[in-house]
């Protein structure tokens, strides 16, 4: 007999800057073309912040519909976890200016898993409600990759896109809420995908800055293999140790870093493609954001019902990966 799930998603909520920055619009910017992005990534356009907008400003949105929609005030929460790789500044933790925009009060901090950040933050808030079921935990993954992306960088600059997604964690009801949740990390892979300045290896100088060494390097071919590999892997296990089997999961939200990756893991698990969800063509790849962004579209257009199994499943710089099951 399994255990009863701890936590559930009470309410989920997103935002997306309402620029829009499509592939014809890089094409003018760097060596590349619409038909190569969209052949090669799934993706059409992406969104960008405007030059006022700061990750938190982006968080609290999608904080504000996340709570509207499980019906929790900000003042209830017990936890904020903001997953995000580029954070308001380096310190503090972008979750403090989030308690504040959003009037809250309780611990708030920031969590580093770039691309799995949201399912590492799913992960957290589960084990908390465990030891705490009046507890209520905002998970926010949220990025604002624009300004950290080189746009000179043609093999970079045309996979990632801003936004916020969040969810509203606290106790399950009867057998609805996650059924599971699996980490994990490769260091291994730690310099395949990362931002080499600006740290204590290369503090800011003017150095750094020349070397461009403060924006998003990445070994594009190493990260592919690592995603196909692992999202497979733990797509199984988190499955199977919830009891389950892949007939009984209804829908699959996978991270949108590609949809070649998508198409690969999926249908080796043997998920039918009209399970798995996808945004990419419109919001690109908006790392810790995009499982929480497309999840919430999907439960606001109907698509995911009150009591269906859905899959999450996301890897990223680390390289970190994880996958969770909820039913919803
Ligand atoms: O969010 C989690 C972390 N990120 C990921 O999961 C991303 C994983 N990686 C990928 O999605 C893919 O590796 C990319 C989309 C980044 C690249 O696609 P690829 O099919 O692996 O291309 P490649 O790196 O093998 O490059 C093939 C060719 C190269 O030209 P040559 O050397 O064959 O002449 C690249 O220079 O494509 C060229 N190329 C481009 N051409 C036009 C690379 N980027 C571009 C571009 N436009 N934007």
């Amino acid at each position: 007999m399994r255990r009863p799930p701890a936590s559930r998603i009470l309410g989920t909520g997103h935002y997306l800057p309402q620029m829009v920055r499509t592939n014809q619009d890089i094409s003018k910017m760097v060596d590349t073309s619409d038909e190569w992005i969209r052949e090669r990534t799934g993706i059409s356009e992406r969104r960008v912040a405007a030059p006022d907008e700061c990750t938190s400003d982006l968080a609290s949105a999608a904080a504000k519909n996340a709570l509207d929609a499980a019906g929790v005030k900000a003042s209830e929460l017990s936890m904020i976890i903001v997953a995000t790789v580029t954070p308001d500044m380096p310190m503090p933790a972008t979750a403090v200016f989030v308690q504040q925009k959003i009037g809250a009060t309780c611990a708030a901090f920031d969590l580093s898993a770039a691309c799995a950040g949201f399912v590492y933050g799913l992960s957290i808030a589960d084990k908390f409600i465990a030891g705490d079921p009046n507890a209520k935990v905002l998970v926010i993954g949220v990025e604002l990759l624009s300004r950290v992306v080189n746009w000179e960088d043609r093999t970079t600059c045309v996979l990632f896109g801003d936004g916020a997604g969040a969810a509203v964690l606290g106790a399950a009801e009867g057998d609805r809420g996650l059924l599971g949740t699996e980490l994990f990390t490769d260091g291994s892979l730690g310099r395949a995908l990362m931002i080499p300045g600006g740290g204590s290896i290369s503090p800011a100088s003017v150095g750094v800055l020349e070397a461009r060494d403060h924006k998003v390097k990445m070994e594009g071919r190493a990260i592919f293999k690592a995603a196909v590999k692992n999202l497979y892997s733990a797509s199984q296990r988190v499955v199977t140790n919830a009891g389950l089997k892949n007939e009984e999961v209804d829908w699959v939200v996978p991270h949108q870093a590609n949809q070649r990756i998508i198409h690969q893991v999926t249908t080796k698990a043997k998920y039918s493609d009209d399970k798995v969800l996808s945004n990419i063509a419109r919001v690109g790849n908006t790392s810790s954001a995009s499982i929480p962004i497309l999840l919430d579209e999907s439960i606001r257009n109907g698509t995911i019902k009150e009591g269906q199994v859905v899959l999450m499943c996301a890897l990223g710089a680390g390289v970190s990966w994880g996958a969770a099951v909820s039913r919803m």
